[in-house]
């Protein structure tokens, strides 16, 4: 099974640019063709949150229109910058959310792996991300109802620390307890995030976590403990997270864009 992972769009109205200066939208066309031309095709593509910047109901009615290129079955969930009810009413047609409660979250069982998508959008705090009390025994019985099958979650915000202080203030709160639900549940392969808008990875309850890059703008690596919020043009990317039964998962990251024909090694031209 083949997995795609994009993240953090942050698609604005039609006409606009992410701070007057970067086509975002442009940038989920740019995604969405490259991943209707890979080979082999994934089988699913996880939108791990921000699809939008504000959250408005045009943005997503925009943002659909987009995906609607997309030729592979998505599954997408909020972040920070996406507004939940807005986001369901555009999204809210989708069977997958079928039986979904408050919250945006729910299980995908007809793949081999295991698809758990989590809601951690914090709406009394903007920016910041929480797994409460209720999300936490969601999660807990979800993967205890189905142990024996390998299981990715996807979630927006990172229930841990990065370096990045200012990323790290407007993390996924509970971690900890987070962690100890995973730790409970070895089938979990991974846990999948976005948010910080680089490429991360840590152990974290037992399990592998990592945070995909942007396929749009990206936050600079800056580990100084008073480093600025900001965002820097880094290459867009995205994440392909291929499981085999008798291997497990293996994640290679993707980069958008055209850098020409591979050249061989056997001729030193151009591969077909
Ligand atoms: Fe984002």
């Amino acid at each position: 099974m083949l997995i795609a992972q994009i993240s953090d769009a942050h698609v604005g109205v039609p006409g606009t640019l992410f701070y007057n200066r970067f086509d975002t939208a442009g940038a989920l066309r740019r995604a969405v063709e490259e991943l209707n031309l890979l080979d082999p095709r994934p089988d699913v593509v996880l939108f791990t949150g921000d699809l939008g910047d504000k959250g408005t109901p045009e943005e997503y009615v925009f943002i659909r229109e987009l995906l609607a290129a997309l030729e592979i079955p998505l599954f997408v969930i909020p972040g920070n910058h996406d507004n939940r009810a807005a986001m369901l009413a555009a999204f809210g047609d989708v069977p997958y959310l079928d039986g979904a409660d408050e919250f945006f979250h729910y299980a995908v069982d007809d793949h081999p792996v295991r698809l758990v998508g989590l809601d951690t959008v914090n709406p009394s705090e903007f920016g910041a991300g929480e797994m409460c009390g209720a999300r936490l025994d969601w999660l807990d019985r979800t993967l205890g109802a189905q142990p024996d099958r390998p299981t990715v979650i996807f979630m927006h915000h990172p229930p841990f620390d990065t370096g990045i202080v200012h990323m790290d203030r407007i993390k996924c709160a509970n971690g900890k307890a987070f962690a100890e639900i995973v730790a409970r549940h070895p089938q979990v392969e991974r846990v999948l995030c976005g948010h910080v808008h680089r490429p991360v990875q840590i152990r974290l309850g037992g399990t592998i976590a990592q945070i995909a890059p942007s396929i749009a703008h990206q936050v600079p690596l800056d580990l100084r403990p008073d480093g600025p919020p900001a965002f820097v043009f880094e290459p867009a990317a995205f994440m392909l997270h291929h499981w085999q039964a008798d291997r497990g998962i293996v994640s290679h990251m993707h980069y958008i864009g055209d850098f020409g024909s591979p050249i061989s090694f056997s001729t030193g031209e151009p591969v077909a």
